[in-house]
């Protein structure tokens, strides 16, 4: 079996039947976080990243260019859920770390769990629309990585970056359309959400994409703080 590291450290694709699928090296071999296929390479044990699960896999084979390296990165990921792409990132990051925010406690309940296996996330239950809240527990980061499905998606994202991203830092925001106006069209409300980081937050909007290909009316962004 071919594997071949992306422009991502980490992030592998294996050729499966003809087809690139990718994956990252399993840091609790013989564990499946979210039903992923396990496959052994030269004693190595990679998981496969499903894209159709994952808006950061789903970004990467939509073709954007400026996704940001996760190795060695301390992360604030805003809306955890119950791990699954948090789950590759912890695989990625060797002595990076990752602060997931959930305000759900059923889901939380299951990534607590994640948690206790992968000693690089740090779960908080807690409300990503206060960040404040999480100050005695969240030190600055070098990203952030926002998946919530909410009215204020920019707003959120603008600030937890005031408050935590250290400055030249790097964010990836996944913008879901119907969460914020079922009314307008979807490039419109991205371009609001758009003006919202620059104009509100003074935040420099690297690069947007949709990845219709895997989830219909949603875009990812790449931030920069100056
Ligand atoms: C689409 S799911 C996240 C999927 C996850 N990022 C992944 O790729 O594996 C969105 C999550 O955000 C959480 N969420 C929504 N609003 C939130 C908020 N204000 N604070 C914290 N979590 C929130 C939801 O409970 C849900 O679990």
């Amino acid at each position: 079996m071919q594997v071949k590291e992306t422009m991502i450290r980490g992030m592998y694709q294996l050729k499966i039947d003809q087809k690139n699928r990718l994956a990252t090296q399993n840091k609790v071999p013989g564990t499946s976080v979210y039903g992923e296929r396990l496959i052994k390479v030269d004693n190595e044990e990679y998981r496969l990243w499903d894209p159709f699960r994952s808006k950061f896999a789903a970004a990467y084979l939509s073709g954007m260019k400026l996704l940001p390296q996760l190795k060695g990165k301390n992360i604030l990921y805003l809306g955890v859920s119950t791990g699954t792409t948090p789950s590759h990132f912890s695989d990625i990051l060797d002595d990076g770390f990752i602060y997931g925010v959930e305000f759900s406690p059923k889901v939380m309940r299951k990534f607590y769990r994640l948690a206790e296996e992968r000693s690089n996330m740090i779960p908080i239950l807690a409300d990503a629309r206060r960040p404040e809240e999480y100050s005695s527990y969240v030190f600055d980061v070098d990203l952030i990585y926002q998946d919530v499905s909410q009215p204020e998606q920019a707003t959120i994202f603008g600030r937890n970056a005031q408050e935590y991203l250290k400055p030249g830092g790097v964010g990836v925001i996944a913008i879901k359309s119907q969460s914020i106006d079922v009314s307008l069209e979807p490039e419109e409300v991205f371009s609001n959400q758009m003006k919202v980081l620059e104009d509100d937050f003074g935040l420099q909007v690297l690069e947007s994409s949709t990845i219709d290909a895997f989830e219909k009316k949603h875009a990812v962004m790449i931030i920069k703080k100056a």
